[in-house]
C-alpha cells in the first residue's frame, strides 16, 4: 500500500495585541498542540503557527491610553504573549505578528488581485460616529437594544441574546462606549467586497466537510438571510494598514488578520530554507491546511476567508476545527466582559502540565463549552497524574533505584500485560486525531489504574522483606517502570514537561513507534519527585482589567 503522506500546517486564531493572553486562549492552543505533537510523535511534516492580531480600533485605543504608540503597544504585547505560549510548551515553529512587512505585501498583492477580477466595489454607507472622540464607531464600541428581541447591553453587531446579526444603525438606544455619547449618522466611502457573487462555491465548500456538522448548521441561518457583501476598509483614525490610493482611509483588521496565516508561514520559509512556501499555499496545493479556531469566529473563517482566497491565488483550508468557550460559571471567560485568568498569573502558581491535563481530560470534537473549576483541576491532577501515573514509577523505582543498581531486569514480567497495552495504542492515538482528547486520558487513566493494581496483586515490597534482593523483585519492578512509561508516552502530547522528566529519569530517549519496544537490561538515574502536589493559592486568580 502506498502512504502518501502529506505534509501539514496548523494554526491558531490569531489573539489581540490590545490585551494579555488568558487560560480561555490557551485553551485554544493547547487543544491545537496536542494535535501538532500527536502528529509529529507519528513522524509526520508538520508546520504549526500562530501570530499577535496588531490591528485595529482596540489597539489603539489601548495604547492611547497607556500613553504609548499603537506600534510600542504591538511590540511589547508580541514579547508577553510569545513568553506567555512558551511557557505553557506551546510548540510553534513560528509565532509572529500581523503588523508585518509580508502582511502588508500579501494583503496588498490579495487586494490587487481581488480588484483584477472585480471583486471589490465602492459604496457610500452610513455609520455611528462619535464626535466628542471624532471617530466612525466600530461595532463593539457600540452599546444599546437589540432591534430583534429588545435585550438591552448588547454590541452593535450582533445579540447575545436572540444571536440576531444585526447593522449598529439600527440598534435602539445606541451609546458610544468609549465617551458615552449619543452616536450621530455620518456618512463616509468604504470598499466592499462581493461576498454575495461566491455563495453558490461556500455553500459548497461548506458541506463538503470542512467544518463539524453543528458548525454547518450555525451557517444556514446566514445563506439563508443571503450573504451580504462586506466592508473591508475603515476610516481614520485607526490602526492598520493603509489602502493604496485611498486617502485617509485603512484596510479593517478582519482582512489582514487572516492573511497573517500566509504572511507568518512566509515569515517561517525564510528563516527555514527547507520548506517550500508554494507547496503549502497554491492553487491545489497538495498539502493540508487546518485552523483552529473559536466558535465566536466562525462566520470570518467560513465565509469571508475562503471567499478571498477564492478570489485570489492560494489555496483553502482543509478543514477547519472550531471549539467552545472556556467557561466560569457558565459564563465565557473573556477579556471584554473582565473575567479571566492570565496566563501568566497562572505560571506564577501552578505548572503549566496541570492545565494542559485538564483541558485533555475535558476536549471533545465538538464545539460545547468547558466549564472551569479550580479546585476540580487541583483534584483531577492530585488523584490521577500524582497518586496513579507518578506514584507508578515511584513505587517501582525505588527497589530498582536501591536494590538493583538502577539497572532493569532482562525480561519482561508479564509478557500478556505488556502486549494489552501495546495494543491500545492505535486506539488512544486515534483518539487524539479525531479531537476526543478526553476518550484518550480515559482510556490511558484505566490503564494506569491496571499498572497499579499489578504492582498492589504483585507488591514487590512484602517480598523484600523476606529477601531484598530477590530477582522477582527486580522483574516486577521493572515491568511497573515499563507501563510507566508507556502511558507517558501516551501522555507526551499532552504533558510534555513531564515526558521530558521521564525521558531523564529513564535515561532513554521515547517515541511512541517503539512503544512496543520494552526497557530491558537498561539502567534509569535515581527516582526524584516528577511533581508535587497541587495546591489551591490563597489569591484570586481572576483578573481585574479596569486600569
Ligand atoms: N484576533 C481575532 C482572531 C484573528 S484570526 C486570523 C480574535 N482574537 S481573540 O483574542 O479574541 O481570540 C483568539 C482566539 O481565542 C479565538 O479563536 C477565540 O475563540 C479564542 N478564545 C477567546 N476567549 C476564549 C474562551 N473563553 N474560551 C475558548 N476560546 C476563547 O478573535
Ligand atoms: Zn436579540
Amino acid at each position: 500500500m502506498v502512504n502518501k503522506i502529506k505534509k501539514i500546517l496548523v494554526t491558531c486564531a490569531f489573539p489581540y495585541a490590545n490585551g494579555p493572553i488568558h487560560l480561555g486562549h490557551m485553551l485554544e492552543h493547547i487543544q491545537a498542540d496536542i494535535w501538532v505533537r500527536y502528529h509529529r510523535m507519528q513522524g509526520k511534516e508538520i508546520w504549526f503557527i500562530s501570530a499577535d492580531d496588531s490591528h485595529g480600533t482596540a489597539t489603539m485605543l489601548r495604547a492611547k491610553k497607556l500613553n504609548i504608540s499603537p506600534e510600542e503597544l504591538t511590540l511589547k504585547s508580541y514579547k508577553r504573549h510569545k513568553l506567555d505560549l512558551l511557557n505553557f510548551n506551546i510548540s510553534y515553529d513560528n509565532y509572529y505578528l500581523t503588523h508585518s512587512e509580508e502582511n502588508y505585501f500579501f494583503l496588498k498583492k490579495i487586494f490587487h488581485e481581488l480588484n483584477q477580477k472585480k471583486m471589490i466595489e465602492k459604496k457610500v454607507v452610513y455609520q455611528l460616529y462619535d464626535s466628542v472622540k471624532k471617530m466612525f464607531l466600530p461595532d463593539r464600541f457600540i452599546k444599546g437594544t437589540c432591534p430583534i428581541c429588545f435585550s438591552d447591553d448588547q454590541y452593535g453587531d450582533n445579540c447575545e441574546k436572540c444571536g440576531s446579526i444585526y447593522s449598529a444603525i439600527d440598534m435602539i438606544n445606541p451609546k458610544s462606549v468609549i465617551s458615552d455619547a449619543i452616536p450621530i449618522v455620518k456618512e463616509s466611502t468604504h470598499l466592499f467586497f462581493k461576498l454575495e457573487k461566491l455563495t453558490k462555491m461556500l455553500e459548497v465548500w461548506i458541506r463538503s466537510g470542512t467544518l463539524q456538522k453543528s458548525v454547518v448548521n450555525k451557517t444556514k441561518e446566514w445563506f439563508k438571510n443571503g450573504l451580504k457583501n462586506w466592508n473591508i476598509s475603515r476610516d481614520a483614525p485607526y490602526f492598520g494598514f493603509k489602502i493604496p490610493n485611498f486617502l485617509n482611509k485603512y484596510f479593517y483588521v478582519w482582512l489582514d488578520a487572516p492573511i497573517g496565516y500566509i504572511s507568518t508561514f512566509k515569515n517561517l520559509c525564510n528563516q527555514n530554507k527547507n520548506i517550500d512556501f508554494d507547496e503549502f499555499w497554491k492553487k491545489n496545493s497538495n498539502c493540508e491546511l487546518y485552523h483552529f479556531i473559536g466558535k465566536d469566529i466562525i462566520y470570518f473563517h467560513s465565509l469571508f476567508w475562503p471567499a478571498i482566497l477564492e478570489s485570489s491565488s492560494f489555496r483553502k483550508p482543509t478543514k477547519i476545527f472550531v471549539h467552545g468557550y472556556l467557561t466560569n460559571n457558565g459564563k465565557k471567560l473573556s477579556k471584554s466582559k473582565n473575567s479571566f485568568i492570565k496566563a501568566s498569573d497562572w505560571t506564577k502558581y501552578f505548572n503549566t502540565d496541570s492545565i494542559r491535563y485538564y483541558y485533555a481530560s475535558k476536549l471533545s470534537s465538538t464545539i460545547e463549552d468547558i466549564e472551569f473549576n479550580l479546585s476540580d483541576l487541583v483534584q483531577k491532577f492530585n488523584s490521577e497524574i500524582i497518586n496513579k501515573v507518578i506514584n507508578l514509577a515511584s513505587r517501582s523505582a525505588r527497589f530498582i533505584n536501591l536494590n538493583f543498581n538502577n539497572l532493569l531486569s532482562s525480561s519482561i514480567d508479564e509478557e500478556e500485560l505488556f502486549l494489552l497495552f501495546c495494543k491500545e495504542s492505535d486506539t488512544i492515538g486515534n483518539f487524539f486525531k479525531k479531537r476526543e482528547y478526553f476518550l484518550a486520558i480515559k482510556k490511558i487513566m484505566f490503564f494506569a489504574d491496571l499498572a497499579n493494581k499489578y504492582m498492589t496483586e504483585k507488591s514487590p515490597w512484602i517480598i523484600a522483606k523476606k529477601n531484598s534482593k530477590s530477582l522477582v523483585i527486580q522483574s516486577i519492578c521493572s515491568m511497573g517502570i515499563n507501563l510507566f512509561r508507556i502511558i507517558i508516552i501516551w501522555l507526551s502530547p499532552v504533558m510534555p514537561e513531564l515526558f521530558l522528566k521521564v525521558e531523564k529519569f529513564l535515561n532513554t530517549k521515547l517515541f511512541w513507534k517503539e512503544i512496543s519496544i520494552p526497557l530491558v537490561n537498561h539502567k534509569i538515574l535515581l527516582f526524584k519527585p516528577l511533581y508535587n502536589r497541587l495546591n489551591i493559592p490563597n489569591v484570586d486568580l481572576f483578573s481585574d482589567t479596569k486600569n
